[in-house]
């Protein structure tokens, strides 16, 4: 499955025409590397999974960490996310700006469970960018961005480097120049007890504290904490049987393929017609909605290893695993 290396990549210009097209290319599903004043982010419409699904496949080696959600303006962020008093300030000190916040995600948010990676909170920034905000508004909804480059490569801070490693792999690139931080986002994380910094960035752990008037919980100073360690990582309440060739008594089942059609039981499919990109943009909300039918136990049946199934699989493994 190749399809992604059969697109031709448009390097769109600065300036209203380019933000009106990444902005219709955005609202059609497709993605677009955005400037912004850290690195180039792989941009997708937060709210379709499909477009999420495509992210995490364009970078290769794909694996479902959960991706920050850019948003215009602050009002547009308070949709999304449940801001306490301290985010409230830090918001008005760093925004627009590299600090990322995670947050409760608030009742009715748009951004999807996969981009959420199934986490009951999202992480949210306002980028300073002005022509990122100016698609981002005109896109209509938050834009999820992991850096734009391959797995495992360091992040681009110029279209050149943004083009090195997707050219073909998305739809296109706006041209904003040169990023000006460079290092990616601060991330700070308010969910309640102390302020935890998940990764120090753009924004000093200092400034911070001073806005806060405390001190902040996690990396501690010299310390890099990577922040997908931090992460918790969402698992279902039932236990989970992997590589089920069919349902056994009082089992839901998540389904690929049609394997488990006409078994008695709650059976959802994360992809009847066996497409890996359709599976992994239903893979946590299914996970969930299963879960909360309140089975003991969830079959799965086997999915492929290629593609974006290894980060399916990996995820699966994940929520498979004993937990004490
Ligand atoms: O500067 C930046 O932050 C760049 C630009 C494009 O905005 N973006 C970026 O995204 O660095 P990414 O995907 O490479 O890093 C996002 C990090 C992930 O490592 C993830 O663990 C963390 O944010 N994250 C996202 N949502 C989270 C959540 N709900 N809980 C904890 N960590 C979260
Ligand atoms: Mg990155």
């Amino acid at each position: 499955m190749q399809e992604e290396n059969k697109r031709v990549t448009r390097l769109l210009a600065s300036g209203p025409a380019g933000i009106a097209q990444a902005a219709s290319i955005l609202r059609a599903g497709g993605l677009v590397a955005l400037p912004t004043e850290t690195v180039y982010g792989l941009g997708g419409l937060a709210a379709n999974p499909r477009a999420v699904a495509a992210i995490y496949r364009a970078k290769g080696r794909p694996s479902f960490n959960p991706l920050i959600a850019h948003v215009a303006d602050v009002a547009s962020a308070r949709r999304e996310g449940v801001f306490d008093l301290r985010a409230e300030k830090l918001a008005e000190a760093f925004w627009p700006g590299p600090l990322t916040l995670v947050l409760p995600l608030a009742p009715g948010a748009s951004v999807c469970d996969l981009a959420r990676a199934g986490l009951d909170s999202v992480a949210l920034r306002v980028p300073a960018n002005a022509l990122t905000r100016g698609v981002i508004a005109a896109a209509g909804g938050p834009v999820a961005a992991p850096s734009a480059n391959l797995s495992g490569h360091v992040s681009p801070s110029t279209p050149a480097h943004v083009l090195a490693d997707l050219e073909g792999r998305i739809e296109a690139v706006l041209n904003g120049g040169a990023c000006l931080v460079g290092v990616e986002s601060t991330i700070v994380a308010l969910l309640g007890g102390a302020p935890r910094l998940l990764r120090p960035g753009g924004v000093s752990r200092a400034e911070i504290e001073r806005v806060l008037g405390e001190g902040l919980a996690g990396a501690e100073a010299g310390a890099l904490v990577a922040p997908g360690m931090l992460a918790s990582h969402y698992a279902p309440r039932a236990a989970l049987r992997l590589d089920a060739q069919h349902l056994e008594e009082g089992e839901a089942g998540l389904d690929f393929g049609g394997r488990f059609t006409g078994a008695p039981g709650r059976v959802l499919d994360l992809s009847p017609g066996g497409d890996l990109t359709e599976a992994a943009a239903n893979l946590f909300s299914m996970l969930r909605a299963l879960d909360a039918g309140g089975a003991a136990r969830i079959a799965v049946a086997p999915i492929p290893e290629a593609d974006l199934g290894e980060a399916i699989n990996d995820r699966l493994r994940r929520a498979a695993a004993p937990r004490g």
